[in-house]
């Protein structure tokens, strides 16, 4: 919060007030709570693919916090309306999805987006040690550039225990301490073809202990 006050503090005032109330509604966005089966429709039929698919947004563009916490977060209304006031669709569907977007917007309300993947409470889980460490968003979230809409049966992955511990067993190629991907032009984006791969002086190693993942 000291931190977070000490970036606002350089703002005019009027702009202070205005992103604390976006600030804490973005937050708010994070702590949705899992529901039944049944309830996990959306509230707006936002496709992946027209964001970071056709329209090649970066993932971390709306995900800001991947890299920098333990969450990766959904993005507070702010992020969608930067584009919204002037995107207004092509489809009649698009139209109506998008209207709805603006009108969470102008109510000063936070879109309540299901979550759809949620570990239980008592696994630690942190975006940003593996997204540092070099792995791309799609090495465990598949390609969701790919994806119209993020769903329990689409997930990559089941998020069990031994899909970690399998892959904290790999001995993962790397160089200088960071694993060897093929070469991306974002995060999750398409592969770039004919990038040359960094020639391997080490591996890396998840770790086995329990305490590691169940603090
Ligand atoms: C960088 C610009 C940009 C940002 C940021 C952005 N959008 Fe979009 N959005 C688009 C474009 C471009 C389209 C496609 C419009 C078209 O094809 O006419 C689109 C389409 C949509 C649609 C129509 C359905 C679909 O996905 O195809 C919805 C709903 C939507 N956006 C919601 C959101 C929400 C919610 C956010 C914030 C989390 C957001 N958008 C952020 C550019 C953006
Ligand atoms: C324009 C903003 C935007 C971009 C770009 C974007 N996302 Fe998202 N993402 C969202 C929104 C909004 C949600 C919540 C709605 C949903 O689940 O579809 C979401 C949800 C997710 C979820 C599921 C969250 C959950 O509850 O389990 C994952 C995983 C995800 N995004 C990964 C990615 C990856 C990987 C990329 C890049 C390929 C990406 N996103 C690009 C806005 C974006
Ligand atoms: C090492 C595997 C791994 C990588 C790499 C990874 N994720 Fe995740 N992601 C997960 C797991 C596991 C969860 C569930 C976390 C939870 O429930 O606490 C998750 C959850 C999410 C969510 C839901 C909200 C949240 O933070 O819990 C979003 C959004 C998301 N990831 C986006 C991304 C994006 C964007 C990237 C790339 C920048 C990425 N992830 C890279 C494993 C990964
Ligand atoms: C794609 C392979 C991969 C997957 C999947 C994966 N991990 Fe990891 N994880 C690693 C690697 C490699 C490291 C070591 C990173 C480093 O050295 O900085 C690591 C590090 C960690 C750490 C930090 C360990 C420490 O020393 O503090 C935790 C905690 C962790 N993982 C938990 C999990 C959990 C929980 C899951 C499943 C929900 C998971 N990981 C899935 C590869 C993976
Ligand atoms: C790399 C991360 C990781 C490590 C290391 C790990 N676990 Fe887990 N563990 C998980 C995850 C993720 C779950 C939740 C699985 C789920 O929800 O299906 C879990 C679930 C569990 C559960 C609950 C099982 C259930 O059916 O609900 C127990 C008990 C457990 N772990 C014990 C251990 C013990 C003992 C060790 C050490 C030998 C260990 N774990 C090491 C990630 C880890």
């Amino acid at each position: 919060m000291k931190n977070l006050l000490a970036i606002l503090g350089l703002r005019k005032r009027l702009t202070l007030l205005l992103s604390l109330l976006i600030l804490a509604s973005g937050a708010t966005a994070t702590v949705t709570v899992a529901a039944t089966a049944e309830e996990f429709t959306q509230p707006i039929a936002f496709s992946h693919k027209t964001h970071a698919g056709t329209n090649e947004i970066a993932c971390e563009f709306c995900h800001t916090s991947a890299r920098r916490s333990i969450t990766s977060g959904v993005p507070p209304v702010r992020t969608c309306i930067g584009c919204h006031t002037m995107v207004k669709g092509t489809t009649e569907t698009q139209k109506q999805e998008i209207q709805k977007v603006v009108d969470y917007w102008d109510q000063q309300k936070t879109i309540p987006w299901k979550k759809i993947h949620d570990l239980p409470d008592f696994v630690y889980f942190s975006h940003k040690r593996h997204l540092n460490v070099g792995f791309d968003c799609t090495e465990c979230h598949g390609d969701i550039s790919q994806k119209d809409e993020i769903t329990m049966d689409n997930m990559a992955t089941d998020l069990s225990m031994g899909w970690c511990v399998t892959c904290h067993k790999d001995e993962h190629p790397a160089v200088d301490g960071k694993v060897i991907r093929p070469l991306r032009a974002t995060r999750g984006g398409k592969i770039l073809e004919e990038a040359n791969l960094a020639q391997q002086n080490g591996i890396v190693q998840g770790s086995k202990d329990c305490l590691i993942c169940h603090k």
